[in-house]
């Protein structure tokens, strides 16, 4: 079954870990085999009733209001002024990847229509942009020197935003390897961790006197998943091996990409956007409860705890050293004490341990077993994921809970709707509108109950492409027409607009605490 893009990819790992690898390499797993599996559903709330308020809802002062966006997915221009091939140009010019044949060429030639992108986000009242630097812009082959041309643009980019009183708030990783370190081994080859301090560098001396808020990496667990397990992003690998030798290149990287920025400049703040799903055990025996943690540690800390605590997560007790290439030293270098945590969260996790006939004829137990889906209570958006407000409420609390009460910006949330202008030009998205508000409430409930939250980013500023659904999945608070670029503010970015002018949530009378 086709689950999500980022669920389907963990039910690939479990299904494909049991082919590939041979059992004697891990050691065994905690879970009890003999725990019964008949326990009831966990009831859970409706959606509709999580969250809902009669009263306006302040957020805290100081708070920003953002939007997020990626080099690959509206810069277009993908061979001018000098830059280098990405991995993304590669695969996307490859026939078959994307949907209708679409690629990143042209996108939302955002990289000359930058200035109409400011004035978006002005008319949105927005005081802070997240957005990505293509690796292979400003240093083409991964190495070596700068491409002025590239690091030009994004400087006037950067200089625009804090002219229009807008953080610009920088993803130095957004999945837009250069070509030629992908042809040199690409992430599975721990080099390239090295290669990514140097580009850090780079960067942080060519902007880090006006930037101060920085992303090292857009969601490390979906583009290894994706890319290099389940082959359905660029590079398009299908390999257990790189996808373990890759996350631990990953984490090397996080670690010396954060240093590589602080000794540029040392005031820094740094992250790293994490790809977030609250995973709740789909009933209330102890098998799947064990089951959701495994999930929680592989989905949501896989990235975070080699980074804040210098190993990897507990939970997942089974670690392929000798496969990851794991070397002595190893876990010092992965330490990076970040700033804040980002969270990318759109939707939840349903977890149930395999059953026993399962265990028996699938060895990949040995390594990950659970089994994930998406939740099916909630209304679904156009690409099908599940709507389930109460996830962000669940990270963002259980990541203060767990990480002694972290700065947590909210790096990304959205949907796809595929609404389009009506006979007058308005673009009616009053079920883009509806999922902020309640992914914002229940943002608001758990900055109340003591998550330090200081910004919320909604995916996307404008309709762009959507990696392998190409342009059929529209994310944005602007519509884009991608025959003549025109932008247009959809209903939702005017509600946004309100919201961040205020910085309040309206009281909202459909549906009264
Ligand atoms: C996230 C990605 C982002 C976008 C949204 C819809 O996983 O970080 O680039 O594709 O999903």
């Amino acid at each position: 079954m086709r689950l999500t893009r980022r669920e389907f990819a963990r039910s690939a790992l479990a299904a494909s870990v049991a082919a590939a690898l041979p059992a004697g390499l891990f050691s065994a797993c905690s879970v009890s085999s003999n725990a019964a599996h008949t326990a009831s559903v966990v009831p859970l709330a409706s959606p509709r009733n999580q969250f809902a308020n009669s009263s306006e809802i302040k957020f805290p002062k100081n708070f920003f209001w953002g939007t997020a966006t990626a080099a690959y997915q509206i810069e277009g221009a993908w061979n001018e002024d000098g830059k280098g091939e990405s991995i993304w140009d590669r695969f996307a010019h490859t026939p078959g990847k994307i949907n209708n044949g679409g690629t990143g060429d042209v996108a939302c030639d955002s990289y000359h229509r930058w200035r109409e992108d400011i004035a978006l986000m002005r008319a949105m009242n927005l005081n802070s942009y997240r957005f990505s630097i293509s690796w292979p812009r400003v240093q083409p082959s991964g190495s070596g020197p700068a491409n002025s041309r590239g690091i030009d643009y994004y400087s006037r980019l950067v200089d625009a935003s804090l002219e229009a009183r807008i953080r610009p708030m920088l993803t130095l990783y957004h999945w837009d390897l250069p070509q030629a370190l992908e042809d040199a081994g690409g992430w599975p080859n721990r080099d390239t961790a090295s290669r990514f301090a140097d580009y850090v560098e780079l960067v942080a001396h060519a902007l880090g006197d006006r930037v101060s808020d920085w992303m090292l990496f857009n969601e490390p667990s979906a583009f290894v998943d994706l890319g290099l397990l389940e082959g359905t992003h660029a590079p398009g690998h299908k390999s257990l091996v790189d996808f373990l030798r890759a996350s631990h290149t990953v984490n090397l990287a996080q670690g010396t990409g954060f240093r590589a920025l602080k000794a540029t400049r040392p005031s820094a703040r740094v992250g790293t956007a994490f790809s977030m799903s609250a995973c709740e055990p789909a009933t209330n025996s102890e098998e799947d409860r064990l089951a959701a943690e495994r999930a929680h540690a592989m989905t949501n800390l896989w990235f975070l705890e080699p980074a804040l605590n210098g190993h990897y997560p507990e939970a997942l007790a089974f670690l392929p050293e000798t496969v990851m290439r794991i070397e002595s030293g190893d876990l010092d270098k992965m330490r990076a004490p970040l700033d804040f945590i980002g969270i990318n969260l759109y939707y939840r996790a349903i977890v149930s341990a395999p059953s026993a006939l399962e265990r028996l004829s699938h060895a990949q137990e040995w390594l990950f077993p659970v089994k994930m889906a998406g939740g099916g209570q909630g209304p679904k958006t156009d690409f099908g994921w599940e709507i389930w407000p109460q996830a962000l409420y669940d990270m963002a609390t259980r990541i203060t809970r767990d990480f002694n009460r972290p700065v947590i910006e909210i790096t990304e949330s959205g949907c796809s709707y595929n609404d389009g202008p009506d006979a007058s030009g308005v673009i009616r998205d009053t079920r883009r509108i509806d999922y902020h508000r309640q992914y914002l409430l229940a943002l608001a409930r758990a900055i109340a109950d003591g998550a330090d939250v200081r910004g919320y980013h909604a995916w996307s500023l404008m309709d762009n492409f959507e990696w392998a659904e190409g342009f059929n999945q529209r994310f944005g608070l602007a519509y884009v027409n991608f025959k003549t670029q025109q932008r247009t503010i959809k209903e939702s970015g005017r509600w946004y607009a309100n919201v961040a002018a205020s910085n309040a949530l309206p009281p909202n009378p459909a549906t009264p605490d």
